[in-house]
């Protein structure tokens, strides 16, 4: 089989990684991909918005199985375009996509089907004045609130506002400076939750869900969860802070009534769904879905299944799942990301990255490339974040250290990284 992937980040090097492996694969396409893919893939010089050469490309290289990683292609519609050129794809349509796309349809349809999740009202760019007076009559007492912008804003469109000034200098960037152009012609309002966040990533075919182990990632850019939002600093799995009948809780209360909530729309999904959850006490309280992979939990998730993933992506795909379950390691994955000088509020290029020779040998340590690029003068830095270092080990402890100690042998100027990462899950024992 020829598979294409279509990505270019760490969660795209892990898939092809993942993929490669298939006794059932003969050759692994990246578009674009990135330099550090070399050993399990072709990277293809095709952007990821570029439906029409994908399609070509697919098709002229009898591609069996198309795998989308990011959101937007998915949100733009290349599965429906894909599927008018009768060429396979693994990723929902775009009016399933909208599950990510839009919070405002979201929220719609979690409040008409009954699923937990944050009060909230929603106002249209043209309700600017009605959104600033529903501001001005809150009370400091119900802060904070959240503000999310309705649209992909890749990750920053969610605002906490502690206070009145700050909920109204957000309700300004969105609809007045439009700071995140047409994603933000309408918001949500909404109550904060207080809890910790686990990602529920789940195959769904429109019929089967296949939940796979959970995991948490860490949004923000320092120690501690302090600074500003990034697109993921690292992520563990599995969860040890949250019990089986959480889990089941989250299936029962949150997944299982989305999907019936689909099909009674209309609205046919193949391909992952992503439950974003915070657990406040044993509640747990959707806070967003995404409709692909998670970057940086497929990282930490994906070297634990003990099967090969391909069978199911193809069964998604055709709406054939009929497993009941995934086996996975009982190992503990952990993946810590290196992100470049300035990150996230600019990203410095052409820092060249060293000790990268240190990871050959151990099956258990993986680094997966993000924002890296080969040059003359050997491998360098080309984006936020650059390498995701993933350590396997009997106990999140011994996970923890491996990747640490790996990640000491690796230099580049400017280079940051979390140093508490599964920390929690650390202390939990296991
Ligand atoms: P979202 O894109 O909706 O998942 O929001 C991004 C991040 O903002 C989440 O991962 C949470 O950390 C935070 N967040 C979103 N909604 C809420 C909420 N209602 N209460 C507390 N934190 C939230
Ligand atoms: N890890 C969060 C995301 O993939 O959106």
């Amino acid at each position: 089989m020829h598979i294409l992937i279509i990505g270019g980040g760490g969660r795209e090097h892990c898939l092809a990684w993942k993929i490669a492996q298939s006794p059932l694969v003969d050759q692994v396409f990246v578009a674009p991909g990135n330099a550090g893919m070399g050993h399990v893939a072709e990277c293809v010089d095709i952007g990821v918005e570029q439906f029409s050469d994908l399609a070509d490309f697919a098709q002229k290289e009898h591609i069996d199985l198309t795998v989308v990683g990011p959101e937007a292609p998915l949100a733009g519609g290349i599965a429906d375009y894909f599927m008018g050129r009768g060429l396979p794809i693994f990723g929902p349509q775009k009016d399933a996509a909208r599950l990510e796309g839009s919070k405002v349809f979201t929220k719609r349809l979690a409040k008409k089907y009954g699923i937990p999740t944050a009060k909230g009202v929603e106002f249209s760019d043209q309700d600017y004045e009605q959104a600033k007076d529903y501001i001005g009559r809150l009370d400091e007492g119900s802060y904070p609130k959240v503000l999310k912008a309705d649209g992909l804003a890749a990750g920053k469109g969610v605002i906490i506002a502690h206070t009145k000034q700050e909920a109204l200098q957000c309700l300004d960037d969105f609809f007045i400076k439009k700071v995140f152009g047409d994603a933000a012609q309408r918001m949500i309002i909404e109550d904060f939750l207080d809890g910790y966040e686990v990602s529920l990533l789940c195959l769904y075919d429109g019929n089967t869900v296949l939940p796979m182990d959970l995991a948490q990632d860490y949004k923000k850019i320092y120690d501690g969860d302090q600074g500003p939002n990034t697109g993921g600093m690292g992520s563990y799995s599995p969860v040890p802070l949250v019990s089986r009948s959480i889990k089941e809780k989250i299936l029962r209360d949150i997944v299982y009534p989305t999907c019936r909530g689909l099909q009674s729309e209309g609205i046919q999904y193949r391909g992952v769904l992503y439950a974003g959850i915070m657990v406040c006490g044993q509640n747990p309280h959707l806070l967003e879905y995404n409709v692909r992979f998670g970057d940086p939990e497929t990282q930490a998730i994906l070297p634990r299944l003990e099967e090969d993933i391909v069978p199911y992506l193809i069964a998604c795909s055709k709406g054939t799942l009929d497993q009941k379950s995934m086996r996975w390691e009982p190992k503990k994955g952990v993946c810590v990301i290196i992100a470049s000088k300035g990150y996230p509020q600019s990203a410095s290029k052409g820092d060249p990255i060293k000790g990268l020779e240190h990871f050959n040998g151990d099956p258990d340590l993986m680094v997966f490339h993000s924002g890296t690029k080969n040059t003359g003068e050997g491998l360098v830095t080309h984006g936020g974040r650059v390498l995701g270092v993933v350590g396997k080990a009997e106990t999140f402890k011994a996970a923890r250290k491996k990747v640490y100690a790996s990640i000491d042998k690796i230099r580049f100027s400017g280079m940051q990284y979390r140093k508490d990462i599964a920390a929690r899950a650390e202390e939990s024992g296991i």
